[in-house]
């Protein structure tokens, strides 16, 4: 059986746990491939609600193998917090597999990630500050540290002596920061290890294993396509290798390109960004509000699920969704949060943009020019019933139905699913993804 890709379309938050935690029903396998815990899911289930930053969101269905593979960042601090918040709720965490070869978020990362936003001042990123740039950093530099050298104290040891005093002449003599204590976080590290070793295992072996023997793999995405190093808003981007878009989800468990069926994009019915960095569609005052504060009382505004931050808010933006659709290869959408729309006079879908009296239909490499793009914007009429009790398409106001078939056709791919609220039935099947 083949694997399916769940990635987000946009610049993050799309809601992919809660398409996940719906999709997961099928499959044996539901595994994590890039990034690290600047991701947070918020999954609402009949368990309750729960924020997820690591462990798959497949973690509710008892009988589910999740993975975390090869390609996440793991800060085992993280990890272990959540696990044992998981058990202290009822949840079984056994199914749970940590990849050997992911590499290990350390104190020095979050030390860099915050001390270079203060660097950079008005020019910062905006990151999430939980070390996950210098983390892939130092991947790709052949510094890292592997949740395998966690496993045997003297193999960290060896590793921490080959990195640490790099580190820190990084940290005091280009930051100006404290350094690393380096016996401390070996101890602390190591301790993590031992806690860690029961979930560790060849996850590798085990999604190959899966898919030879018929069983569905499910392959979840973290943050946002367009956050990608390559393809996203660079230098506004997070700097996941592999990638958080489709195509990186064979590289972070170890499968390859043929063993893909499908990819899934999710895309939220309007847009959001957080930190810094272009975004043509955004708007401001009152309408931006309302959006932002939609469902604010039961905590689903829009803010950062591992920050807090007010997310930047826009209509949806089909130039950037059609660029997005074509890297990732998607074969289908499903688009969250239809019910935030409902009651509004009238919808805009940004259909290109001008550009120094141009018009524009792809997505451009430069940010100046991404900046001074002025939405070319489509209206629609807008619905005043709410929606967030249908639960099927033929159901919905003829409008919401309007603005859907628009979206598939300024995208050419069809919406397999909608999203109308955050419980798990709250949902619209158009076509079945399995
Ligand atoms: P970093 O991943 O913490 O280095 O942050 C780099 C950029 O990616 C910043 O603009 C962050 O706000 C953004 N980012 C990282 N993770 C997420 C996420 O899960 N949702 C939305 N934006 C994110």
């Amino acid at each position: 059986m083949p694997a399916v890709v769940v990635v987000g379309g946009q610049w993050g938050d799309e809601g992919k746990g809660r398409i996940v935690d719906l999709l997961a029903r099928k499959a044996r396998v539901v595994a994590r491939y890039s990034a690290g815990n600047n991701a947070g899911h918020t999954i609402v289930n009949e368990l309750g609600e729960f924020k997820l930053h690591l462990v798959p969101a497949g973690i509710f269905y008892t009988e589910k193998t999740c993975v975390i593979g090869n390609g996440v960042a793991i800060d085992p601090e993280v990890l272990l917090g959540e696990i044992s918040q998981l058990e202290s709720r009822g949840i079984d965490t056994s199914k749970l597999a940590v990849s050997a070869r992911a590499q290990v978020v350390m104190p020095w990362h979050r030390l860099i990630d915050r001390l270079d936003e203060e660097r950079r001042g008005a020019d910062a990123i905006g990151t999430t500050g939980k070390g996950i740039g210098p983390c892939f950093t130092d991947k790709v530099a052949r510094r890292g540290i592997r949740i395998v050298d966690l496993l045997e104290p003297e193999d960290l040891l060896a590793r921490m002596r080959a990195v640490v005093d790099y580190q820190n002449a990084v940290i005091t003599g280009v930051y100006g920061g404290e350094p690393i204590d380096f016996d401390e976080c070996f101890e602390q590290y190591q301790e993590f290890g031992q806690r860690l070793r029961p979930f560790v295992a060849d996850t590798q072996a085990l999604v190959v294993e899966a898919l030879h023997s018929g069983e569905y793999v499910l392959l979840e995405g973290a943050q946002g396509s367009l956050l990608d190093l390559d393809h996203g808003t660079y230098e506004y981007v997070t700097s996941s290798v592999p990638s958080s878009t489709a195509g990186g989800a064979t590289l972070g468990v170890g499968i390859g390109p043929t063993d893909v069926q499908r990819a899934i994009g999710v895309f939220k019915s309007y847009c959001t960004r957080v930190g810094n960095g272009p975004f043509p569609t955004e708007l401001f005052g009152e309408m931006a509000d309302k959006l932002r504060d939609h469902g604010k009382e039961f905590g689903r505004g829009e803010y950062g699920t591992t920050t807090g931050r007010p997310r930047r808010i826009g209509w949806l933006d089909t130039v950037a969704a059609r660029y997005s659709v074509g890297f990732n290869g998607l074969s289908a959408l499903a688009l969250t949060r239809l019910d935030v729309l409902d009651g509004l006079p009238a919808l805009k879908l940004c259909t290109a943009y001008e550009i120094d009296g141009e018009m524009v239909k792809t997505m451009p490499a430069s940010p100046s020019a991404l900046r001074r793009a002025k939405p070319v914007y489509e209206e629609l009429p807008g619905w005043s019933e709410p929606t967030s009790g249908v639960r099927n398409f033929d159901d919905l106001p003829a409008e919401a139905q309007v603005y859907i078939r628009r979206v598939e056709s300024l995208l050419g791919v069809p919406v397999d699913l909608i999203s109308v609220g955050p419980e798990r039935e709250q949902a619209i099947i158009v076509n079945p993804i399995f």
